[in-house]
């Protein structure tokens, strides 16, 4: 199957292009300067010249915080982008695979969230993402949304490598409590994707690995991993820490529709810290 990916240089879209050449997708992986989402004629022009037959949007304005104050660039890259990929899709007749996030919920649920649960976006970043869903479900024929949570990976910046590269400096690190979701790895989720992919799945599917924590705990657990001692990690509050965006307090998503589709869990989300650990050397 020809397959593109937009987004292919960032930190997921790398494991994407892995994960769908093992099932010997033939791949094309255009830069963003090749292919803008934003440009509606960028969009179509390149589909129309290249005819692939599914279309697998990781790309996005992924920096949480600096969505509030570049609202418009958020719209822009994270609604108006999927805008334009699921009408260039429709004209063409590719299936269209987006990339969404468990910050479309507000987090005020007591349990994990499935794929029906009303979404109710607190900050700019989930806002724009749930528009970029929407367009999707609007203008498509054949599409597969997925929502993720808490992403790292080998190629991007991201929370793993944060808390490594402060505790080269400090001796005591804060970091939030009172958020609790699935950290999830880039790896696992791209080669959850190509599954879903080849088995033909459609409408929305959460896809993080197993089992939960919060920040507090995950940043604990990366030191205690890597054997790093002599670092006070201080659980504090969201209003403590003063995050420009407000995040969910619950960001757990539901594994039951994955798991129906396909019959697999994601490993438990400490076994894959142990091996991206191990990845990066
Ligand atoms: N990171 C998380 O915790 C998380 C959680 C849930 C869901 N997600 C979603 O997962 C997807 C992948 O996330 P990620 O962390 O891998 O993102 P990332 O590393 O920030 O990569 C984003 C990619 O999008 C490209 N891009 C940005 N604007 C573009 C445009 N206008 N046209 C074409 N390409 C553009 C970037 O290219 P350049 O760098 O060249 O601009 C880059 O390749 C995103 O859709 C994100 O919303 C992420």
């Amino acid at each position: 199957m020809k397959t593109l990916i937009i987004g292919a240089s960032g930190m997921l879209g790398h494991d994407l292009v892995r994960a769908f050449q093992e099932l010997r997708h033939d791949i094309l992986a255009p830069p963003h300067k090749e292919l803008d989402i934003t440009r509606s004629d960028s969009v179509r022009d390149y589909v129309s010249r290249e005819k692939p037959q599914c279309v697998v949007l990781s790309a996005g304005f992924t920096r949480v915080d600096d969505c509030e104050s570049q609202r418009e660039t958020a719209f822009a890259v994270n609604a108006e982008g999927p805008r334009h990929v699921a009408q260039a899709c429709r004209e063409s007749g590719a299936k269209l695979v987006y990339v969404s996030t468990d910050y479309v919920f507000n987090g005020q649920k007591t349990g994990p969230y499935t794929e029906d649960d009303p979404a109710g976006p607190i900050n700019v970043y989930g806002q724009s993402k749930l528009a970029g869903e929407n367009y999707i479900r609007e203008l498509s024929r054949d599409y597969l949304i997925v929502r993720a949570s808490w992403l790292y990976g080998l190629n991007g910046r991201n929370f793993v490598e944060t808390i490594l590269n402060k505790a080269r400096t400090v001796t005591e690190l804060r970091v939030v409590d009172d958020q609790k979701g699935a950290p999830t790895y880039a790896k696992d989720l791209a080669e959850a994707i190509a599954i879903l992919v080849a088995r033909g799945a459609g409408g929305t599917v959460n896809v993080a690995n197993s089992q939960t924590c919060t920040w507090f705990e995950f940043a604990r657990t990366i030191l205690q991993l890597q054997g790093i001692t002599g670092v006070d990690v201080r659980p504090v509050t969201s209003e403590e820490f003063k995050a420009p965006a407000r995040r969910p307090a619950n960001s757990i998503l539901s594994g039951d529709r994955y798991r129906s589709l396909t019959g697999k869990t994601l490993r438990p989300w400490k076994e894959a810290l142990a091996d991206y650990l191990r990845a990066r050397g």
